[in-house]
């Protein structure tokens, strides 16, 4: 399987990384061979459609934009080369898109999925503005072209939540879904009671931690939960919506006193997303201590609410370099397992 690599930042190294660490195993037990015949970042592109190698992949990850950017290898750099170029022109069966998230007008990962889908290659992303934004046209747009749209790392990081609703649950019916689907927001829900803090210190705190950006809007306003919630929607339970269909409050507003009162009932405030009686909905919830659903920290945690087997959580992190990596080969492999399947 060639793969056009598209983005090169903390998701985009650690896709290198796992294909090279795990393209023995890999190889044998699923017969799967993925090559990365091109990276495209920012400034240019490296391309090799032979596939290059884990001592070149080794090499690219020590080059530092924009000084040393990857273009400027000597051997297969293409300074300037834009994404669309190399989807348009390297020959390759899979795009990973894998650049940062847009919410305003999904740009630049909407036109690089188009583009891919039009030269009849599938995409694999974790860039959840596309799917907020357009997530039913996209999924057309796809079937219309015959290629498969997978994005399991925009939902859990490696933690496999679709997945898990969609295969796992396949025999029972969801009814609903309740979700801490953003680490930074609980990470400063957890960080208030427990340290005595209020919202903009345990938001500066998460800031210095590295687990929110300067510009923490997309988190603590619930637009990146409200983003999950679309693609849950869509996914899971077949409703063709997108982000502004869902009805969003963030934490700004969650005190130290709301939180001490919600604990005398033995309770605690998390952001939770959910969707229930076909709303979709992102705000603050009292939720009592001992529900499954209560992790702290920066974990996320969903809980998949069915007719049969009842309640089910599924817990895990819900970012990382080479987790959401994990969740990009994951979905190269389904891609890889649906393409055997037609041959057949
Ligand atoms: N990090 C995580 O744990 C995580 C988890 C789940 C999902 N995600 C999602 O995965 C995506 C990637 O995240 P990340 O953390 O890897 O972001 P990142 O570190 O910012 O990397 C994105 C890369 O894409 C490059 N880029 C920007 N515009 C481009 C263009 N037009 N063509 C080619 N490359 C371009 C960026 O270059 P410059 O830096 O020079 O702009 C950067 O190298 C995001 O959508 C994010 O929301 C991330």
């Amino acid at each position: 399987m060639r793969i056009i690599l598209v983005g090169y930042g903390v998701v985009g190294k650690g896709v290198t990384t796992i294909i090279a660490r795990r393209y023995l195993e890999k190889v044998k037990d699923y017969g799967f061979s993925p090559k990365i015949v091109a990276i495209a970042d920012i400034d240019g592109a490296v391309i090799n459609p032979r596939g290059l190698s884990p001592e070149k992949l080794e090499e690219l990850k020590q080059r530092r934009a924009p000084t040393n950017p990857i273009s400027a290898d000597p051997d297969f750099g293409h300074p300037g080369m834009s994404a669309l170029d190399v989807i348009e022109s390297v020959e390759a069966e899979v795009v990973v898109e894998v650049t940062p998230v847009n919410i305003k007008n999904a740009e630049p990962a909407l036109s690089h999925i188009t583009k891919a889908f039009k030269t009849g290659k599938h995409v694999v992303t974790t860039n959840k503005g596309p799917l907020a934004l357009a997530m039913p046209a996209l999924t057309e747009l796809a079937e219309y072209n015959n290629v498969y749209l997978r994005f399991s790392g925009t939902v859990g990081g490696g933690t496999p939540m679709l997945e898990f609703a969609k295969r796992c649950l396949a025999g029972d019916k969801i009814l609903g879904i309740r979700g801490i689907l953003n680490g930074t927001t609980n990470y400063i829900l957890t960080e208030m009671p427990q340290n005595r803090v209020t919202f903009q210190e345990a938001l500066t705190n998460a800031q210095k931690l590295g687990y929110a950006e300067r510009e923490p809007s997309m988190d603590i306003d619930g637009f990146d939960t409200a983003c999950k919630v679309v693609i849950l929607a869509n996914w899971v339970m077949n409703q063709k919506i997108t982000l502004r269909d869902v009805d969003r409050t963030g934490i700004r507003d969650v005190s130290l006193q709301e939180l001490d009162e919600a604990a005398k009932k033995g309770n605690t405030i998390k952001l939770i997303g959910s969707i229930e009686n076909g709303k979709a909905t992102v705000k603050p919830m009292e939720i009592p201590k001992n529900n499954p659903l209560c992790v702290s920290g920066v974990l996320n945690a969903i809980t998949f609410f069915t007719e049969y087997a009842g309640e089910e959580t599924l817990i895990g992190r819900g970012a990382g370099s080479m987790e959401t990596a994990s969740a990009v080969l994951r979905d190269l492999l389904d891609i890889r397992h649906k393409l055997a399947n037609r041959l057949t």
